[in-house]
């Protein structure tokens, strides 16, 4: 069994975060600042650079990741870490700051990276949630064999309708150029394919087919049956061709949905991380407003 980025090596840094926090607890505890504990106390300066070491520290994981040369550690041991080490930052800080919190640049540093922790946990949701799944919907196949097996069936359906009728033919043809898998952020994140317009469209013309051959059965005088009756020979090949082409498109709405969904699966494990590191560089930038006129004020 594989260890999950939160299992990592027995969850090593789980406790290494639990004790890191239940020192710096501690530490608070036992301080008497001799007045309300705030981020100006040896230990509220102490604390306050172990949460900004932190900060770089975390934000380095950017560059480890990039760097193929290896270095220190696996990279799920440095995201094990960092994921429980980001956590026991909120502790940290609040302890900083001795928990006192007001309308100001500090306070808007602390809301940052909140943001920061908390699009961190849906990275984590994602990540451990959304591989199984995209194993799950490819069926084991990749997704680029799915992509060619669409563009088959599109070539047959589009041959197959050019037997049957012109107006089907444009229907099939409209309904390939309206599949447009992927797109724009927003598309993926919906996933959604233009299957389903083509299929209600043939399913409402078989059905009129349907019901014009009902008609010619029973209602009709004889000497319109007969000569629906010789048209019905040639139409029923055509009923022939219109069911295996229904057929065809359903199977192609199968796939085209499981690729929809696997790039939405996709789209999702990407998109935290358009908050998460812009807010991180936000974070940076007033940490080091926060420290420069923390100084100011001293
Ligand atoms: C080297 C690192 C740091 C130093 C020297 C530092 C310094 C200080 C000082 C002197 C105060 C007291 C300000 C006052 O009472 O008006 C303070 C408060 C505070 N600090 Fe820090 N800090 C550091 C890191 C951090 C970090 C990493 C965060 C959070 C991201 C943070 C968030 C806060 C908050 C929220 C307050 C309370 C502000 C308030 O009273 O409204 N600090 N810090
Ligand atoms: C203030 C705290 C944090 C900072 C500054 C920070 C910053 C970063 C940075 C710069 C990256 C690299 C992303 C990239 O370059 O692609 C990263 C990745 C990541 N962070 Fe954080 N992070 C913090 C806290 C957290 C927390 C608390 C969690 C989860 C609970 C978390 C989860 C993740 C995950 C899962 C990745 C991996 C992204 C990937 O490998 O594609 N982070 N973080």
């Amino acid at each position: 069994m594989h260890d999950s980025i939160l299992t990592y090596a027995k969850s090593r840094y789980l406790w290494v975060a639990l004790a890191l926090g239940a020192g710096a607890l501690a530490a608070y505890l036992w301080h008497d600042p001799g007045g309300p504990p705030n981020g100006g106390t040896w230990l509220g300066y102490t604390l306050g650079t172990i949460g900004a070491a932190l900060i770089v520290w975390l934000m380095w994981f950017g560059v480890r990741k990039r760097s193929y040369a290896g270095g220190i550690g696996t990279l799920r041991g440095w995201l094990s870490a960092h994921v429980y080490l980001g956590t026991t930052l909120i502790l940290i800080v609040l302890l900083h700051a001795g928990f006192q919190l007001h309308w100001n640049l500090h306070t808007f540093t602390f809301v940052l990276m909140l943001g920061v922790i908390f699009s961190g946990f849906f990275g984590v949701y994602a990540y451990l949630r959304y591989p199984t799944l995209m194993t799950r919907n490819r069926e084991s196949a990749t997704r680029d064999a799915m992509l060619e097996e669409i563009a088959e069936i599109d070539q047959n359906a589009l041959a197959l309708a050019d037997g049957i009728d012109p107006k089907i033919h444009a229907l099939v043809l409209r309904s390939i150029q309206n599949t447009r898998l992927g797109g724009g952020a927003w598309t993926q994140l919906r996933a959604r394919d233009g299957s389903d317009l083509a299929l209600a469209s043939l399913h409402e013309a078989m059905a009129a087919r349907e019901q014009r051959k009902e008609m010619a059965t029973s209602e009709m005088p004889t000497m319109f049956a007969m000569v629906d009756f010789l048209a019905g020979r040639a139409t029923d090949k055509q009923g022939e061709a219109m069911r295996k082409l229904i057929d065809l498109i359903s199977r192609k709405k199968a796939l085209a949905t499981r690729v929809a969904r696997d790039i939405q699966f996709q789209a999702l494990m990407e998109v935290w991380l358009y908050l998460h590191v812009p807010l991180s560089f936000a974070l940076l930038a007033a940490l080091i407003g926060h420290i420069v006129s923390s100084f100011f004020y001293w």
